[in-house]
């Protein structure tokens, strides 16, 4: 893993997209893998400045969303597509065909998430994802106890996520239960992953993540056997780190274009 550790959440937002615009730019069909939630907000956003003012091309960029609350059309206020139609999918020039999303409605979940995990295969694979991680060690909605060989299926979520995400919803009682998530083995399939965590609320998951064991009981913990892995913090997400000093270390003496 490469542990990158900026001063400021907006730091590392900008760390993060300028890795996405390096993969674009150096790859314009690339296959991008997108999360969302609250951490991911600022890279849209610094992705989108990107487009409208350095002309940052997405016209042959292809995506599958992580994944989608079961029950919620696409055009749902709290649905994660229209989080991705407001954040980057409105502001940027990816062409509708290329957006791929797990369909909440779809009548035979099973099936669907096998065409899922078929259609990224058809696109060639991943090639980098990105990924945010949840208080309690989620990546995608793989909760604790996820196989870590898993593919893209119906998951229930934690009572912990429940509560982190009422705030999008008004009340824990109106959130989802169930959603459809890419598994911990199609995570694994992408050629790079990019996790970008932010804030004190963080720190103790990412520790456990970077420097714990390799476990089920935090899905997350896998991307140490990740070969070609970006963490890309701020100081808060940090602050738990025992060797955060030898991270920066390493940053600091990397050759300047391994650097964002
Ligand atoms: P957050 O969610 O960015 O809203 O903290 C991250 C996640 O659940 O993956």
């Amino acid at each position: 893993m490469e542990i990158i550790i900026k001063p400021t959440a907006a730091e590392a937002q900008e760390g993060a997209a300028k890795i996405l615009r390096r993969q674009i730019q150096r790859k314009p069909e690339s296959v991008l893998g997108l999360a969302t939630g609250s951490t991911p907000i600022g890279v849209y956003a610094a992705l989108a400045r990107m487009h409208q003012q350095d002309g940052l091309d997405f016209s042959r960029v292809v995506t599958f969303n992580l994944d989608e609350y079961v029950g919620l059309a696409p055009d749902h206020p709290c649905s994660y597509r229209e989080f991705m139609r407001q954040h980057l999918f409105g502001k940027v020039n990816l062409a509708p065909e290329n957006i791929h999303f797990p369909n909440g409605l779809a009548a035979d979940l099973p099936a669907h998430c096998a065409e899922y995990e078929t259609a990224i295969v058809r696109a060639g694979g991943i090639d980098l994802q990105l990924l945010g991680i949840g208080r309690e060690g989620h990546i995608g909605f793989n909760e604790p106890s996820s196989s870590l060989a898993s593919r893209t299926r119906l998951k229930t979520l934690t009572p912990q996520t429940v509560k982190d995400n009422a705030k999008y919803f008004g009340s824990p009682e109106q959130v989802p239960r169930h959603v459809i998530t890419m598994g911990v083995g199609t995570i694994m399939d992408s050629a790079q992953c990019l996790m970008l965590a932010t804030g004190e609320g963080k720190a103790e998951v990412v520790s456990r993540m970077i420097e714990g064991p390799v476990t089920a009981d935090l899905p997350a913990s896998i991307l140490q056997m990740h070969p070609v892995c970006k963490i890309v913090l701020d100081e808060a997400a940090a602050a738990k780190l025992k060797r955060a000093e030898y991270y920066r270390w390493v940053y600091d003496n990397k050759p300047e274009w391994q650097r964002i």
